[in-house]
């Protein structure tokens, strides 16, 4: 505690003995003695007092800059050893939503290759941060930085750019889920939208990076022709998700059209797999069967089970890194364009849907548990009937070409799901 503050506010009051006690109280006699010079003594006890509390409030306005987790020497020692490129031809990497299911596994294949990596994450409390935080020790423990900030923070990713002269971004934070939409819309405003803000920098930085980013094959919405081919209409949104990620579309089209940004949109196609999201219905129906738990169901019109192109992490890192290995460069620089970008949009899905029931047999099967089903009649609540990719351009201009079907890559899941949360042969270890 300072001297200040004990004056003010004296905390133990034996302990503001002075030593040089005599001389001091004669002279706090002769002061106090008439009252005019107490008049003023008070006078300044009242400016100390205002001054003091003035300069706390500027302290707490200011916290949020002094106590910020980024910044200073130390920290740009970390950006720069974990951007580090380790191998001839590689690049450096900016992962934004870097601790969440897809960015974790597309770190770790960059990283694992000798690509430098940085990530990005704000650990919102979307669903359980535990896991986001569980998958950044996973990350830490590789040599993979992760700053811990929101993309719609400019000034934080102006400086990461500033230490880092980043070739690729690879964009993937972002508020997901469909239903939740209704309950929270600004946030998939915030974060959906606040893709500008990363585009703003990374327009001005010099030089541009290419940016490959996380789209969504939720942005076919209402269609019904499938298999859902790229060059499909996609004006009609069933969910504000989908309408936020199809904005990004357009939002990063105007940024390579006017700066020479070169972009890459990949439509996620049910994206499954080990340290998977638990707000997704595999996931969530894997806990609730173990935990005896019913699960539900939802049944599209006239009695028609619901089916998605389910898609192995594995195959999406696959096709995230081809994106960026044919990521041509951006033209622009500084904020200026000199010439035509590319702009790619490309499915990543199995080209093979699975009907809802059909998935949960096979978690049955793998849990060794019998589901207790719960079917109902699906709201309208942004949930389209089925998903379908049709996969030929980035088979062709990606190399893309996903090799594991739903009974393998549940399989895995289960495998980590139990091992994670301590489950062994189906009973609580811990
Ligand atoms: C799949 O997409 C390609 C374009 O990449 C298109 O030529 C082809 O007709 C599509 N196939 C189907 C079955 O829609």
């Amino acid at each position: 505690m300072s001297l200040l503050e004990e004056e003010l506010f004296p905390s133990t009051p034996g302990k503001f003995k002075i030593d040089r006690g005599h001389t001091m109280s004669r002279h706090f006699h002769r002061c106090f003695a008439s009252t005019s010079t107490m008049f003023l003594w008070a006078l300044f006890l009242i400016a100390l007092t205002a001054s003091y509390l003035s300069f706390q409030s500027f302290i707490d306005s200011g916290s949020k800059y002094f106590s910020a987790s980024w910044g200073g020497i130390q920290w740009e020692k970390q950006v720069r050893n974990s951007a580090q490129i380790q191998r001839s031809g590689g690049m450096s990497v900016l992962v934004t939503g870097a601790a969440g299911f897809v960015g974790t596994h597309v770190s770790l294949a960059l990283k694992k290759r000798g690509d430098g990596v940085i990530g990005l994450d704000n650990f919102n409390n979307y669903y359980d941060p535990s896991l986001k935080r569980a998958r950044k020790s996973l990350l830490n423990k590789r040599g993979i930085y992760i700053v811990e900030g929101d993309v719609n923070d400019a000034r934080l990713l102006t400086k990461l750019f500033d230490v880092v002269a980043f070739t690729h971004v690879m964009h993937l934070a972002a508020q997901a889920g469909v239903r939740y939409a209704m309950k929270n819309p600004h946030s998939y405003v915030h974060s959906n939208i606040g893709l500008v803000t990363l585009l703003e920098v990374c327009k001005s930085a010099n030089p541009q990076p290419a940016i490959v980013w996380a789209s969504s094959s939720s942005v076919y919405g209402l269609n019904e022709k499938v298999p859902f081919s790229e060059s499909d209409r996609t004006d009609q949104p069933a969910s504000l998700y989908a309408a936020t990620k199809k904005a990004g579309e357009e939002i990063t089209h105007t940024y390579n059209h006017i700066y020479g940004l070169s972009i890459t949109g990949l439509r996620f196609f049910t994206v499954y797999g080990p340290w998977g999201r638990p707000d997704m219905a595999y996931f969530s129906f894997t806990r609730n069967i173990l935990q005896g738990k019913p699960i539900t169901i939802y049944r599209g019109k006239n009695g028609v089970d619901l089916a998605r192109d389910f898609t192995f992490i594995d195959d999406i890192v696959k096709g995230c890194v081809g994106s960026l290995d044919t990521a041509g460069k951006s033209t622009g620089s500084g904020g200026k364009k000199r010439g035509p970008a590319q702009y790619r949009i490309f499915n990543l899905g199995n080209t093979s849907p699975v009907t809802v029931p059909t998935l949960v047999s096979i978690l049955e099967k793998h849990l060794k548990m019998k589901a207790k089903r719960n079917i109902v009649d699906m709201p309208g609540n942004g949930d389209v009937p089925f998903t379908h990719a049709n996969i030929s351009l980035p088979r062709r201009e990606l190399g893309y070409k996903p090799t594991t079907d739903l009974q393998t890559g549940l399989k895995k899941f289960v495998k980590w799901y139990l091992a994670y949360y301590g489950y062994n042969r189906g009973k609580v270890v811990n």
